[in-house]
């Protein structure tokens, strides 16, 4: 828990543009519908340099957007200091998981990493957000179906966790 009482949880992907800021905005919709944006603070940021500052990818903002969701998080690198800043640390595939586990300068650190694909529950097939940027609109679709999913398990699971009362 910060200083100020919010849970805080920082999603990761390598960009920063499909996966983490998407998985930003649902986790931020569902922690709004069940009345708790004061007790939540939730952030996105990318392993990779390539695109910071940049809007989400226009394609996954285009996905997004019949759903309700408007991205506009400005992509940003994770940085150490959010190993300290952030209660959990959500990878969105194995490779994620792995380079956040070799940045965390502590154990206690590495234990705030968690992967999203452990929090699939309707998608049997997946046990990871595979990432979109090379294809189609099936892999936009396909990320956001996953995330609507698995951030209700997660969201279930910290509340439960941290005894956070609805
Ligand atoms: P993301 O997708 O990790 O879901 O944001 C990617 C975006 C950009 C790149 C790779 C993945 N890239 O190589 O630039």
């Amino acid at each position: 828990m910060t200083a100020s009482g919010k849970y805080s949880v920082l999603m990761v992907c390598l960009g920063n543009i499909c996966r983490s800021p998407a998985a930003q905005a649902v986790m931020q919709r569902l922690v709004d519908a069940r009345g708790l944006t004061e007790r939540f603070h939730i952030d996105s940021a990318g392993l990779g340099g390539w695109h910071v500052g940049d809007l989400p990818d226009k394609r996954m903002r285009v996905h997004a957007r019949p759903r309700g969701y408007e991205l506009n998080h400005r992509a940003r690198c994770v940085q150490a200091s959010d190993f300290e800043d952030f209660d959990l640390i959500v990878g969105m595939d194995a490779g994620n998981v792995d380079e956040l586990c070799d940045r965390a300068a502590t154990i206690e650190q590495q234990n705030k990493v968690v992967m999203m694909g452990d929090y699939i529950r309707r998608y049997p097939h997946y046990d990871y957000v595979p990432d979109p940027y090379y294809e189609g609109s099936e892999g936009f679709e396909l990320v956001l179906d996953l995330l609507e999913d698995s951030c209700e398990c997660l969201l279930d699971s910290i509340l439960q966790q941290n005894n956070i009362l609805q």
